[in-house]
């Protein structure tokens, strides 16, 4: 079923009876379906829910990702609310614009979504393409990563006006689409190492990896950017670029039951000093399998986890409330709230610290 975040169905001005027909069919995701939708509505509407994505890892190499030319990015200033700002911190991030993504989409025959493709599935990864940025989500087929949604934001400002040292920190993001807190880590701290998951494949090649590109090595100058805030950066040696991100990223893609086994940490050691997750807790049916990743990958006794959300999400029956009653019940971890904004619909950070600590 496909979904639009902040609105109810008496948002969306629908009648009893359009509501009762929405259809939710439990068979193989079929594109088909799209391409003869006549409108986006109609899309979304006619879209099955498929089961499930199994987790892997993408193994990234200059092989299996092939870069366009260049990237047309969006300036992000980080303007911390809070009191600490660092002077080392970066005042600006860069994000990939989503009219490049569906510009590589479009032009590119060897499609970074797939390998080896042919031209009809260039068109339907197109027309794919265009239900999710329309939709908020798709249940088990998109969940929502290819939008920066605002608590990513309120993540990045607080990471950008707390103290703490992420000197050799190893961090993990979940659920991370644009993935701007992880690489905010990245852009401050040289030694620290950044993991990231996206539910959809899609989202990392197309998305995520660009921004970390966009945040490091391909970083636009200034000569680059327009008086918009808008920059076109080539992308030169896209051996090297692809080389150097690797040395402190992986990428995982699927869902999060199964994920601890992807990540395969060895030790005790292995796992992540500090993971972060926003707009991860909207669905109450998933809220578990999250923090059963957390919990499994967290490194003891010091590890940190910082879960940025909307207070309530309506119509999918998550939000703070509801995962904090299941991280308290299982009585492993502290749970605080760090970081609120009050706007017409309020947002949060939570800390989680396992106990004692
Ligand atoms: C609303 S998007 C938020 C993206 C990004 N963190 C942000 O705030 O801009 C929700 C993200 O949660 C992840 N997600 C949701 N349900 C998931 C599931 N069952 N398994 C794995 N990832 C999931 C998706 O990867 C998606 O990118």
């Amino acid at each position: 079923m496909s979904f639009r975040f902040n609105f109810s169905f008496e948002d969306l001005d629908l009648s009893d009876h359009e509501i009762n027909d929405h259809k939710v069919v439990k068979e193989e995701f079929e594109i088909v379906d799209l391409l003869q939708a006549a409108s986006l509505e109609e899309k979304t509407n006619e879209i099955p829910t498929s089961s499930f994505i199994a987790p892997t890892e993408i193994v990234i190499s200059p092989l299996s990702l092939k870069l366009p030319e260049s990237f047309i990015a969006e300036t992000i200033e980080i303007n911390s609310t809070l009191k600490e700002s660092l002077s080392s911190s970066p005042s600006t991030l860069y994000k990939r614009h989503l009219s490049d993504i569906k510009c590589q989409i479009a032009l590119d025959d060897d499609d970074p979504m797939e390998e080896h493709e042919d031209s009809s599935n260039i068109k339907k990864n197109q027309n794919l393409f265009d239900v999710m940025v329309e939709s908020d989500l798709i249940k088990g087929v998109y969940e929502g990563g290819f939008k920066t949604w605002e608590c990513s934001l309120d993540l990045v400002d607080y990471l950008a006006g707390r103290g703490i040292n992420i000197d050799s920190l190893k961090v993990l993001e979940l659920g991370c689409g644009s993935g701007l807190p992880g690489i905010y880590i990245l852009t401050r701290e040289k030694s620290a190492r950044v993991d990231f998951q996206d539910y959809n494949e899609q989202v990392i090649k197309l998305v995520t990896i660009p921004n970390i590109l966009l945040n490091t090595s391909l970083r636009p100058q200034a000569t680059d950017i327009d008086n918009q805030g808008i920059a076109q950066v080539n992308v030169a040696n896209n051996e090297s670029v692809i080389r150097e991100m690797c040395k402190r990223s992986r990428f995982f893609a699927g869902d999060w039951n199964g994920l601890v086994d992807a990540l395969d940490i060895k030790s005790e050691k292995e796992k992540y000093d500090l993971i972060l997750t926003s707009e991860t807790i909207y669905n109450e049916n998933s809220i578990e399998k999250l923090y059963n990743v957390i919990k499994n990958v967290l490194k003891r006794p010091n590890g940190v986890v910082l879960v940025s959300s909307k207070t309530m999400y309506f119509g999918v029956g998550g939000g703070i409330l509801p995962f904090r009653q299941l991280v308290e019940r299982d009585n492993m971890f502290d749970v605080e709230v760090v970081y609120t904004v009050t706007s017409h619909l309020r947002r949060e950070i939570l800390e989680m610290r396992f106990v004692g600590r």
